[in-house]
């Protein structure tokens, strides 16, 4: 099937103004943010409802046409990036908030819901849905889905799997399906629903998504620790939790990181000299008293740890958005800074220390600067690097030998090479570390059984040829 003929189909099923063919219109389509990558699609399409994507899904099917889905393009992985062009489909136009059902605490929503207005809606109800990805102002909820995403809260709370108790999905070949059941338990088969939790869009797309609440808790506070060593601050992580507490976040920021983004968004911080790093540590719960209780505690068994004594404790709803805010530009405020480059290891919560002294070494012996930042009460450190000539991590050959040596470490702590972004197009070439070629294989194989002829995000994960 010739070009035109694809876009005239196209065009039959969502209507002429939901097909986009300009490249100026369709290059906001050609990147996310990951690196500097940027590939064109042949053509871009706004679906509206789940048969539109279906119809589009059986036409490339059919032609052998790739598809490439998107949702707001906020991933650092690439996963949403059309490489092999042909076919984007954006969710955008799928927005709405279809059911909050308050008798179960469940939500029922499309995918292309921008999260924070999904959280803000079921607040009003006294309902919380927690995973709250950086991007979380402007990601979509499909997305998050699809790259299993986490942020701060993940650490008290989980990630998005934690929360995904049904999906609609289009698979590859049209056919509609749901994954499982609006329940909380289900031990009925292969969990399918989990399946494409964090299948970065390439076993089907989904349209519609169903989700647990919980009550909203009612208080919470937050403070900033300074530490005078990165890795006494790695080390003090892992002693809170033996200590008896499970913040709601345990963040933690290298001291260039905040000091750029600081300086990104004028803000007034104050950072005391001789500081490597910060822990920003948040507590929820009902009762305000025991929250101080446990903050003065969380403090004062810091102080093994060589924190310092300028703590910054957040006093009031404008004092905590402003340190989230802080916390949440980290990711662009250091891109900006030429930091391009970005890894998102994880390890067991006690070898962050080990793993923080690793990227320190690395860094010296190929050749590169890192900072580091992340969500430290998970074990997973988001290393973002900056090396002189190389803004992609595939264009330099030693950079790619620095990364491999990275991800060694990684994987020698017990760890993996990625923790909620995703693997996508641009850490698929580092699989081989942490899984061997029948685990590999193995998911070769459910791939093929959702999409025989090889059409949806191929080139994600695995390359597009096996
Ligand atoms: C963050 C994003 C990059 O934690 O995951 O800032
Ligand atoms: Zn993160």
């Amino acid at each position: 099937m010739g070009a035109n003929e694809l876009i005239d189909r196209l065009r039959t099923i969502v209507g002429d103004g939901y097909v986009i063919t300009e490249a100026a219109a369709m290059e906001a389509y050609s990147h996310d943010e990951t690196e500097e990558l940027s590939y064109l699609p042949a053509v871009v399409v706004k679906p509206r409802t789940a048969e539109d994507i279906s119809r589009i899904m059986r036409l490339c099917n059919e032609h052998r046409i790739p598809v490439t889905p998107r949702g707001a393009g906020t991933g650092l992985s690439g996963g949403a990036l059309p490489q092999l062009g042909g076919v984007l489909i954006s969710t955008e136009r799928m927005n709405s908030i279809l059911q909050i059902d308050e008798r179960n605490g469940q939500v029922i929503t499309e995918p292309g819901v921008i999260t924070e207005v999904l959280q803000d809606s079921v607040k009003e109800r006294g309902l919380f849905y927690p995973p709250d990805p950086a991007s979380k102002g402007s990601c979509f909820i499909g997305g998050n889905i699809s790259e299993n995403s986490g942020g701060p809260k993940a650490v008290k709370y989980g990630v998005v799997k934690d929360y995904v108790l049904n999906l609609e999905v289009v698979l590859p070949t049209g056919e509609i399906i749901w994954t499982g059941a609006n329940v909380l338990k289900n031990a009925t088969g292969y969990n399918l629903t989990q399946l494409v939790v964090g299948s970065e869009g390439t076993l089907g797309i989904v349209t519609k998504i169903v989700l647990r609440l919980i009550p909203l808790p009612r208080y919470d506070l937050l403070m900033l620790v300074p530490f005078r060593s990165l890795e006494k601050a790695g080390e003090a992580v892992a002693a809170i939790f033996r200590a008896g507490f499970t913040p709601s976040a345990l963040e933690l920021v290298e001291v260039d990181a905040l000091r750029i983004t600081a300086e990104f968004m004028n803000s007034g911080i104050v950072i005391p000299a001789d500081v490597e790093a910060h822990l920003l540590i948040e507590v929820d719960g009902n009762d305000q008293q025991t929250l101080m209780n446990d903050m003065e505690a969380i403090a004062a068994l810091l102080e093994d740890y060589e924190s310092g004594a300028d703590i910054l404790f957040a006093d009031d709803a404008t004092q905590k958005a402003e340190l989230w805010k802080l916390r949440r530009r980290v990711n662009e405020a250091v891109v900006r800074s030429g930091y391009t480059i970005e890894e998102d290891t994880v390890v067991p919560r006690a070898e962050l220390p080990a793993l923080i002294r690793g990227v320190k070494m690395l860094g010296k012996e190929y050749g590169f600067h890192a900072v580091c930042y992340g969500h430290a009460g998970d074990g997973n450190l988001h290393i973002r690097i900056k090396k002189e000539g190389s803004v992609n991590s595939q264009e330099d050959p030693e950079m790619v030998k620095g990364i491999r040596a990275l991800f060694q470490l990684v994987h020698g702590l017990g760890g993996t090479i990625s923790g909620e972004h995703g693997i996508g197009l641009v850490q698929k070439g580092y699989l081989d570390i942490v899984f061997s070629d029948l685990q590999l294989d193995l998911m070769r194989g459910i791939k093929k059984v959702f999409d025989p002829n090889g059409i949806l995000n191929m080139g994600k994960i695995f390359d597009s040829n096996n």
